[in-house]
């Protein structure tokens, strides 16, 4: 009798605890991710989506000795789009890569993410989400892994609100895969963020098929989508 009682303290305690800090500025429960038709890759996640960011920033290269890009990782901003109608994904994703790509070298990444709202009201309450940025992998120590941090914007003081992922699956953009970069899954290796990432909806990014060995490396400006499921945290 005892152990039933404190069972169900237990449970009750747990039901109280289980909510992990949230943004609470709306539900994202009706939004649809894009999936691709006709490939296996990507494949829809059975945790609820937790944050849409749209990312704005470079994807960099360097042009290896067989005369091809690698990538040295990215860096991105990631606006918040959770709250918007799902209906203007598309266009604001357009828009938001037509105003990055034309916008002069001398004008930042924050520049751009602080003018949105003067370009489209959807953006009036924006909020950044937090940083992309690709960190040495944490667990082998071999190569670079990407990582989407909110501890400095949006979940500023917790401090486990990252996460360092690693590609699942990856797919040809769907249009103009020679101009935009794949659209992936990633599986959470560290951090309590997302159990899962899915980059979506690219715009620009993708370098040259070929380069001359010796050459500089390059910065390209991309934007793309990012949705996050899963994880302790959402809004
Ligand atoms: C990518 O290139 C930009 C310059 O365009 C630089 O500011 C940034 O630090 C580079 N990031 C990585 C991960 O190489």
């Amino acid at each position: 009798m005892l152990g039933h009682t404190l069972s169900i303290l237990f449970l009750a305690a747990a039901a109280l605890a289980a909510p992990g800090p949230k943004i609470a500025r709306c539900s994202v429960a009706n939004k649809q991710m894009p999936m691709p038709a006709g490939q296996t890759q990507l494949v829809n996640p059975t945790a609820p989506l937790s944050f849409i960011g749209l990312g704005l920033g470079v994807q960099n290269y360097t042009c290896g000795s067989t005369g091809t890009f690698t990538s040295t990782g990215a860096v991105a901003e990631l606006v918040d789009i959770s709250c918007v109608d799902a209906s203007r994904y598309t266009a604001l994703t357009d828009m938001v890569w037509a105003v990055w790509q034309k916008a002069p070298k001398s004008i930042s990444i924050q520049t751009i993410t602080k003018s949105l709202s003067s370009v489209d009201r959807s953006f009036a309450s924006s909020l950044i989400l937090g940083q992309h940025y690709f960190i040495p992998n944490p667990i082998t120590g071999v190569g670079i892994n990407p990582k989407w941090d909110f501890t400095s914007a949006s979940l500023k003081g917790h401090a486990n609100a990252f996460v360092v992922g690693a590609k699942a699956g990856n797919v040809a953009a769907p249009s103009n895969p020679a101009a935009n970069v794949d659209w992936l899954m990633l599986n959470s290796i560290q951090g309590d963020l997302a159990s899962q990432i899915f980059r979506m909806e690219t715009r620009g990014g993708q370098p040259p098929s070929s380069c001359t060995p010796g050459t500089p490396d390059i910065s390209l400006k991309y934007v793309s989508q990012y949705w996050f499921f899963g994880g302790a945290f959402s809004q």
